[in-house]
This record gives structure tokens, sequence and C-alpha cells, in this order.
């Protein structure tokens, strides 16, 4: 046979993958290919793939196996929107994209191409778990996947989506990397499956309720985007991109913007009158940022925090906000958790933090006790404490207590802390503060409540307001709301060559 013909020949079989029938299997379960995903992912001819004639043993536990060429993965890189990307997608039409040694190495080799050059890597999760007849070679490949997740964690971002199965070990690659993104009904996430599950605990659990995409989105957290499809999971990572550099030595891309009067006047009655009626800081948000630049993370977990990207003036910013409509937008694990993750995110990619402020305090309770509220509001406070990012703080409404210090506060290193003139920034709300300090004199009154009420306001009054803060300087300046959007362009320009230096140290101990 002509040389360039076996060649053709070798690709043509390559790209059939497990085959014609398999394919049409994982069409007719509602799935993409591994290289229809990276069509749909990639810039158009911007592929250039690597390993495709590396194939599976021929022997393995058991007896002669078929040889797929491209062992269930497909490997390379491109571009999306013109920026250099590496990725890999597991091909479940070869031996249902279980893991193999080659398979392991075809990963591995682009990961370490990706930390030298210094460009994101991509994974389409879409696999059975460690290739079964290869026995303990494949779990050795899994724990080389592990450990360059975790060398090239905060050096390039690492970004996966899971579109398919992704079960027993197989999920602990995803979870170290920086963003996970599932599609709903036709992925799932879990370390044992229904089966064992019902075994073990006698719990009766669809592989959806246990590990799908929802569930990752709303209850454990473990997914930041639940997507109702394949293309719309595609579309997120391609929009995600847009806000984050390639690596840890780069800023994020600027985009052009047109200054035109950056007054807000909206933001000037978004702030209730009554200091417990709850809004949306997601209008807040919206005034302060480019219009329709904020893309949220992690929408539907802990929704008494937000987190998410935006841009002001075209530059990218990290967001981590309260949210006053959710459970008064106080700080629970969840929260703590997820506005800290975040922000190391964020940190560790040089984007600056907009921190806004409007907090009740840590919620109470034996649950949050004992499932250790202490050491996981504790991320929040560390993970801020050490961002070495421009930092700036808005507090709308309320900064109590302990809360206070850990929302991005002067103390722990914030750059610029403005405040709107409805701030409460003091040790807790009046009514509580009131209730300890002046209980026997309550008590001796002829009226209780009435002298209760009088004190309230007297406090109110004098401590539940922005000023006694901003007299020490804590708060830079108490500003009109209208008015915020400006100082946030001034201020994140004025921090754009901020350095710090770290006191020297191996690495720091978050209380993990
Ligand atoms: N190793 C080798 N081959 C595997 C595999 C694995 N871990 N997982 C799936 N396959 C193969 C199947 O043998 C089948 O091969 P075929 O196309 O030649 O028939 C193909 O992949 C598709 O699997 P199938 O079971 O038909 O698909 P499904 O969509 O019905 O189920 C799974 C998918 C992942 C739920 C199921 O295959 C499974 O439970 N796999 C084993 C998971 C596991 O325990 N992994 C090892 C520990 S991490």
């Amino acid at each position: 046979m002509d040389k360039i013909a076996q060649l053709q020949t070798k690709m043509a079989e390559a790209v059939l993958g497990g085959g014609e029938t398999r394919i049409a299997s994982q069409h007719k379960k509602g799935k993409l290919t591994a290289r229809e995903r990276l069509q749909l992912l990639l810039d158009e001819g911007s592929f250039e793939e690597l390993d495709m004639l590396v194939a599976n043993r021929n022997r393995g536990l058991t007896a002669d196996q078929e040889q797929f060429l491209g062992d269930g993965v497909v490997t390379g890189y491109g571009t999306i929107h013109g920026r250099l990307v590496y990725v890999f997608s597991q091909d479940f039409t070869v031996y249902g994209g279980s893991l193999s040694e080659p398979h392991a190495r075809k990963i591995c080799k682009i990961m370490d191409l990706a930390m030298e050059n210094g460009a994101p890597v991509i994974g389409l999760n879409d696999s059975g778990g460690a290739r079964i007849q290869e026995g303990v070679v494949s779990l050795g490949g899994y724990a080389d996947i592990f450990y360059r997740n975790t060398r090239a964690s905060g050096v390039i971002p690492q970004i996966s989506a899971v579109m398919g199965p992704c079960a027993g070990g197989a999920v602990y690659s995803p979870a170290i990397t920086d963003f996970i993104l599932m599609v709903e009904q036709t992925s799932y996430m879990f370390v044992t499956g229904p089966n064992v599950v019902k075994t073990v605990t006698h719990e009766e659990v669809t592989a959806e309720e246990l590990g799908g995409a929802q569930t990752h989105a709303t209850k454990s957290g473990v997914t930041h985007f639940a997507c109702s499809n394949e293309v719309e999971c595609i579309q997120y990572i391609k929009r995600l991109l847009t806000y984050i550099p390639q690596n840890c030595e780069e800023d994020a891309p600027v985009y052009p913007y047109e200054k035109t009067d950056e007054t807000r006047l909206a933001l000037n009655n978004i702030i209730p009158e009554h200091p417990n009626q709850p809004y949306d800081m997601k209008e807040v948000i919206a005034q302060l940022t480019d219009t329709d630049s904020f893309f949220e993370v992690h929408r539907d977990f802990a929704e008494n925090i937000i987190v998410g990207f935006a841009l002001i003036g075209g530059r990218s910013i990290g967001i981590v906000a309260n949210q006053p409509a959710h459970l008064a937008g106080v700080l629970d694990i969840h929260a703590s958790v997820k506005g800290a993750r975040f922000t190391r995110f964020c940190d560790a990619f040089n984007i600056p933090l907009l921190v806004l402020v409007d907090v009740p305090g840590f919620l109470p309770g034996t649950d949050q006790e004992w499932n250790a509220i202490i050491t996981n509001g504790a991320k929040l406070l560390y993970a801020l404490s050490e961002a070495t990012v421009p930092r700036i703080t808005v507090t709308t409404r309320k900064a109590y207590g302990g809360a206070y210090c850990v929302m991005n506060s002067k103390h722990i290193g914030a750059d610029l802390n403005y405040a709107f003139p409805q701030a409460e920034i003091a040790v807790m709300g009046p009514k509580g503060a009131v209730e300890i300090i002046f209980k026997r004199e309550i008590e001796a009154a002829a009226d209780p409540e009435a002298r209760m009420n009088e004190l309230v306001a007297e406090y109110t009054e004098r401590f539940a307001n922005p000023y006694l803060a901003a007299e020490k300087g804590y708060i830079d300046e108490v500003i009109i709301p209208d008015q915020a959007r400006i100082k946030l362009m001034k201020g994140f320009k004025m921090l754009e060559n901020k350095v710090v230096h770290m006191p020297r140290k191996k690495h720091g101990n978050i209380p993990l």
C-alpha cells in the first residue's frame, strides 16, 4: 500500500474511535462524541491533535483485547478566541472512555506542555473509570494525572467539564482543578455509585440524585456550573476563559471600553429604608459593572454569597458579595468555603477583587458549630487576608461583628474601603447589643419594652452608621451610591501596579 494511503487509513481509523455503532449509541444517549465536542470548543481549524496513533495494549488482565487507535482519549492543542489552550476529550466509544496507561500518558503529555508553555488545560471527561482489563497500571495513570493537576494548580487555569460518567477515583482530577462544569441528565460524579451505596448504607438513590449536575450544583457545591446541555456547557467554558489570564504570570485580557457618564443613579434607590428589608445584591452588581458582563460562578450553591467575574471599564475583576436576598446574607459554612475558593482563584491568577458587604454576621446553631463553622469561616478570612491582588470593598449596608473583619476589611489588607451612607458598621445589631449591655436597666424599667425601643433608637443613632469607622480611617470614604462605579473605575486603575511581597515561607497553612 502506498505509504501516504496507509497513514490516511490509520488516521481514519483513529477518527472513528470505537466505531460507527458505538458513535450512534453515544448520540442516542443525547451525547456528542469526543471529537464533536472539541470541534465546538476550539476555534475553527485550530485543533492540532497529538498521539492520535497511540493504541491500547492488546493484552491485559483478560485475554486478547481489541485495539483502538487513540485509546479512548483525543488530546492536543488549539485556540479559543485566538488564545492557546491544551485539551483532552475522553472518547466513550472506546472501552467506555476508561483510563488505561497509554490514555493517561496522553493526558499527562499535554498537561506537561501546558505547564511549560503557560496555557490553560481543558479536560472533557466522559469515562467509565479505570480500565478494568489493565489493573493497577491504570490506577497509576490516575495518580500521575492527580499529581500534575496539583503541580499545575495556581500556575495555569484548569477547567473540567464532566459530560458523562465520572466515578470512583476519576473524580479527583476534576476536584483538584479550578472549575467543574456538568451537564444535566447525562453526567454524574460520585466516589461510589448507587449499587455500592445501597449495599453499604441501604439508601435507594438514582445516579442523577446521587451525583447529577443539579445535586452537585445545589447540595454539594462540587460543580460550579450545571448546564442544560453539552453545547451550553462548551459555551460556558469559552465565556469563563474570557475573564482569566493564560497563566499566573499574566494579567487577564483587557477589552476596549468607551467611557461615558459612569454615574449610576439607580444605586441611590436599591438599598431599602428599613435595615431588615431584603434586596437583591445582583442589582447592585449590575449597576457597578459593565453592561451584561457579570458571569456568575456557583450560582445555585450557598446563595447567601455571590461570586463571579465581571468587567469594570473593560478590565476583569472577581466579585465576592453577600446576598441579603437569601438568608439575609449571613455567612455560613458553605458560603465561607465558596467565597474562599473563588478568592484564591482570583488571587492566584492576578484578578483584582471587589467585595460587596451586607452581612448580619455568622449563622448561629448546632449544625453550623458541629460542622466547624469556625474552621470553615476561617477559610474566607484567610483567603482574603493572604490575597495580594488589588482589593476594594464597598459596604452597602450591614457589616457586623466578626463578619465585618472577614469581609475584606481594611485591617486584613483591603486597599480601598468605601461605604454607602446606609452602612451600619458595629459589633452587633442594635437590638442584640441593647439586650446585652442594658439588660438590667430594661428589666428595672416601668415599661421594659418602651425603654428597650428607646435604647435601640439611641444605639442605632450612635453606632449603626459608617461614620465611626470613617473617623478611624477603616472606611476611606463614605460615598453617595451613584458615584460607586466611578470610584471603582478609578480605584482599580490606581491599584493596577500594586506589588506586595509576602513573608518568605514554603506555603501557608490555610485551615482545611
Ligand atoms: N474498563 C473497561 N471497559 C469499560 C469500562 C471500564 N472501566 N467501563 C465501561 N467499559 C466499556 C464497556 O465494557 C462497554 O464496552 P463495549 O462498547 O465494548 O460493549 C463500553 O465501555 C460502554 O459501557 P456500557 O456499560 O455499555 O455503557 P453504559 O453507558 O451502559 O454504562 C458505566 C457506563 C460507566 C456506568 C458502566 O460501563 C460501568 O459501570 N463501568 C465500570 C465503572 C467502574 O467500576 N470502573 C472501574 C473503577 S473506577
